[in-house]
């Protein structure tokens, strides 16, 4: 393939649960999406609830992943901006106060630069960082809502942040797996966010809306409001546990167990005959029919289960049935045919599900709600280089320049 300059080209990385997916771009100038030119998708080994527990195995799988990338685009890949995932992520709203500095009581970008940091000045467990944050609005003097206060006068500076934070072990054995195959580090991203990034509308996130990312092993939540975000959390149960909870209530192993559910499980049954028998070819010996009832009653418990904490993560967030926006569903588990009709039923907000949408390329294998995260990655990876260091922006790349210095001591 002829060569093109690296600036213009884009990576995601996405360790999942179940699948290690690596996205490449090629952003071209005066041209507002890029162009898929490289996927690749490996199964994962080596993960359990979107965290390491295997370095090794998860290792051959991003290289397996990277490969394939690198091969059908023609890229040799070595950064990346990748995906956080796992249950010891967590997220607060913070607030920081600071004076003003100027002796004119002109706002600069120090001062957004200071209050942010006066915002992260958080008492954290040992063991725990800080991933991301967000300032999310600020207030002058007492005026309240303020997006961009540059440029204004006032004593007083406030902002309101949204701090995500991981556990330090769990980071560590990503960022060593990801290290050892090879890709630098250029950005970490909370999946939940990713996915969103890749399947909202500005409007979307204006009204009110939540990101249900439902993996392989877990499910992320992310929640915007007046197009900021405004809670975000990763749960440690997915649609592999329907595999699992299938495997053992009809005896069987978890490969064939997956296959059942691919091919007969629904979300929301409807007006279904719940006695209709059905043949699971899949199983051994004659006696294999099961009726409908008995499928959707291990599949459903759990799908219940999972819409339960997530209406536990809108409610912590007051926004329990308060989303004009309501949901938009991704990540594997949002294939589940019927998934939209009974997140309305759980959650009592309209749902849909989320794609990415409006890229040229390879878009056939994109357009597909497993992967919104990945894609939002690679968009990431593009909007930090193109963006200059805004303070926004500017301790989430100390923190990344930070990681940079501890990679170079890993072994
Ligand atoms: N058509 C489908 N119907 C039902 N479930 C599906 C379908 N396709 C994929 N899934 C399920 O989606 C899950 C994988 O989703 P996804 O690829 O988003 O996970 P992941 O990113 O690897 O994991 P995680 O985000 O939890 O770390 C698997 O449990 C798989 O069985
Ligand atoms: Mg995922």
């Amino acid at each position: 393939m002829a060569a093109k300059s690296t600036e213009e080209i884009y990576i995601g990385l996405d360790v999942g649960s179940t699948k290690v997916c690596c996205i490449v771009g090629l952003h071209e100038e005066g041209v507002a999406y890029p162009s898929i030119i490289g996927v690749g998708v490996a199964p994962t080994s080596g993960m359990r609830k979107g965290v390491v527990v295997d370095v090794e195995e998860t290792v051959s799988s991003i290289t397996a992943a990277v490969d394939e990338a690198e091969r059908i685009s023609g890229i040799a890949i070595d950064r990346a901006t990748i995906g956080v995932d796992g249950g010891h992520v967590q997220s607060l709203n913070s607030k920081g106060v600071i004076a003003v500095g100027r002796a004119d009581q002109e706002i600069t970008v120090d001062d957004l630069q200071r209050v942010e940091e006066a915002a992260t000045a958080i008492q954290l467990p040992p063991n725990r960082e800080i991933l991301q944050v967000f300032p999310r609005s600020y207030t002058v003097d007492g005026q309240t809502n303020v997006k961009d206060p540059v440029g204004m006068n006032g004593v007083r500076l406030e902002v309101e942040a949204h701090i995500v934070t991981g556990a330090t072990p769990a980071i560590k054995s990503l960022e060593r797996s990801i290290y050892q195959a090879g890709i630098e580090i250029q950005g970490q991203v909370l999946v939940p966010l990713a996915a969103a990034r890749a399947v909202l509308t500005k409007r979307q996130k204006e009204l009110g809306v939540a990101v249900i990312d439902i993996g392989g092993g877990t499910t992320g939540v992310a929640v915007y409001e007046e197009g900021d975000i405004l809670s975000s959390s990763v749960l440690p149960v997915g649609a592999g546990h329907i595999t699992n909870d299938l495997a053992i209530g009809l005896k069987t192993d978890v490969d064939r167990a997956e296959k059942i559910k691919l091919k007969h499980v629904r979300a929301h049954v409807g007006k279904a005959n719940m006695s209709e028998k059905i043949r699971l070819e899949e199983l051994d010996g004659d006696d294999n029919f099961v009726t409908r009832r008995e499928l959707q009653d291990i599949a459903g418990a759990r799908l219940e289960e999972i819409f339960q904490l997530v209406r536990q993560e809108l409610k912590k967030a007051g926004k329990d049935q308060l989303l004009p926006g309501g949901v938009v569903l991704t990540g594997g588990g949002a294939k589940m045919p019927g998934i939209e009709d009974l997140a309305k039923e759980l959650l009592g907000l309209p749902a849909a599900i989320g794609k990415p949408e409006g890229f040229t390329g390879i878009v056939d294998r994109i357009s597909d709600p497993a992967f919104a995260a990945p894609v939002g990655l690679m968009l990431e990876n593009m909007s930090r280089a193109h963006s200059a260091p805004v303070p926004g922006r500017a301790i989430g790349q100390t923190v990344d320049r930070i990681k940079g210095i501890f990679k170079n001591l890993l072994p």
